[in-house]
């Protein structure tokens, strides 16, 4: 890992934690932005590796912003967004239009309007209404070009994951249903359309996943449907969920054996199914930028309560770290200053008003842990900015990326006046 101690002290790629924290303020979200651009090449180079056509499209959601797309610009990614906001973010980075796959599930008029008038013309089909509308809109928008599209599919596999973010399920709000005729029907709507071309298949089974079975067993599901009834794909989209890891014992996914996996399956359903390659496409968020960040607070009150516990609080809380209230995420919690003496078990908690606002239980801190002293959270980098809320109008944190020789903010700390830049006075 690139956050390590050295002189008593965290640092990152030989700057100093401490010295990022008193710039920026606390709480921060610092980023090794070469172990970023390290796993998109990482990606890159095993589906290379296959003789594939192939892409790798980010999923923004997991962190957006102007700084972080034109890293994934300039390392030759695609990128995926499901809402106005995440095209906006993209587009005003200056990414690649034709690039840029539009998902979600409830895609508003408005927002498949402004796509289509940027010059989104890629689309993954999630609903059956949402055909004939995607259809209208580019006949009014963009009668001289055909949209690509892929339809969203259950591929009816178990994961091995949270509830909330398990999604390849048959009752589910995302996809169309293989063994209920919904996908067909679609296939058969868009096949009718105008402005729609059918490229193929996109499934995401679940977030998170530590191994390839699923995705495996995806492909043989997938592949059965298509040859019963005898349609034929371009591309096959298989998501993102390959997961990290937040503490020992969690295990990441595999990636370069995972996909080996993966993608001799692939190979040898399709050529049993009498087919070519499809376009492959894969959509990591978490495993690009999860390991890549820490978040930085400032210790605040420290309350002993004696027989019961002793409470550690920090400056920040669920507003920046919703998943351990949400999910019950664990995280490991660091001492910036090395400390090799007595450890105390502590509760980690956030400053907002919600007895759930806890950022890690049963932690084994430093015994003398102070006001003022400095704790890192790891593994931070996707799902935190991005979830992060202004509950009880609390600012968002500033957000640092780190590369060798440099410490550069890319995203500033929220003012207070911005809190309230919309309210009519
Ligand atoms: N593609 C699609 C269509 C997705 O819905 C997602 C994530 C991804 C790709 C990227 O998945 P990843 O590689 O990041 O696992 N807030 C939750 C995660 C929700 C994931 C939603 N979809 C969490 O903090 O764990």
């Amino acid at each position: 890992m690139t956050f390590n101690y050295s002189a008593g002290e965290l640092q990152i790629r030989g700057h100093k934690i401490s010295d990022i924290a008193k710039e920026y303020g606390t709480p921060v979200i610092i980023y090794d932005e070469l172990y970023m651009t390290g796993m998109m090449k990482k990606y890159h180079n095993i589906l290379n590796s296959h003789n594939l056509s192939y892409s790798v499209s980010y999923a923004s959601k997991a962190f957006s912003s102007i700084q972080m797309i034109k890293l994934l610009d300039a390392e030759n990614m695609e990128l995926d967004v499901v809402s106005i906001g995440e095209l906006y973010t993209a587009l005003t980075a200056g990414f690649r239009v034709e690039d840029i796959h539009f998902h979600g599930n409830n895609k508003t008029p408005h927002e498949i309007e402004y796509a289509l008038d940027s010059g989104v013309r890629f689309f993954i089909i999630d609903g059956l209404d949402e055909i004939g509308l995607i259809d209208s809109l580019a006949g009014d928008l963009a009668p001289d070009d055909l949209v690509k599209v892929l339809i969203r599919i259950n591929p009816s596999v178990e994961v091995n994951t949270h509830d909330y973010i398990s999604t390849g399920q048959e009752d589910s709000k995302f996809g169309l249903s293989l063994s209920n005729g919904a996908a067909k029907i679609a296939i058969d709507l868009i096949d009718k359309s105008t402005h729609l071309d059918f490229k193929g298949i996109h499934y995401h089974i679940g977030s998170q996943l530590d191994d390839s079975t699923p995705f495996v067993n995806a492909i043989t599901n997938v592949y059965a449907w298509l040859d019963e009834h005898d349609i034929s794909i371009e591309i096959l989209n298989m998501g993102g969920g390959f997961g990290v890891k937040y503490v020992d014992g969690d295990v990441r996914f595999p990636i370069e054996s995972g996909f080996d996996r993966i993608i001799g399956h692939l190979k040898a359903v399709a050529a049993e199914s009498g087919r070519g390659m499809p376009h492959i496409m894969i959509e990591p968020g978490r495993s690009i930028a999860a390991e890549a960040a820490i978040t930085v607070y400032e210790v605040g009150t420290i309350k002993n309560i004696p027989g019961v516990r002793k409470y550690v609080s920090i400056d920040g809380g669920m507003s920046d770290h919703i998943r351990t209230p949400l999910y019950g995420a664990e995280y490991d919690v660091l001492p910036v200053r090395e400390a090799a003496g007595d450890r105390a078990t502590v509760n980690v908690v956030g400053k907002l008003c919600e007895s759930g606002d806890i950022i890690g239980q049963g932690k084994k801190l430093p015994a003398d842990l102070k006001r003022g002293d400095l704790l890192a959270v790891r593994t931070t980098g996707a799902y935190h900015y991005s979830m992060a809320s202004n509950y009880n109008q609390m600012q968002k944190p500033a957000v640092v990326f780190v590369g060798e020789s440099h410490v550069r903010q890319v995203i500033k700390r929220q003012t207070l006046e911005q809190l309230i830049e919309n309210d009519v006075m």
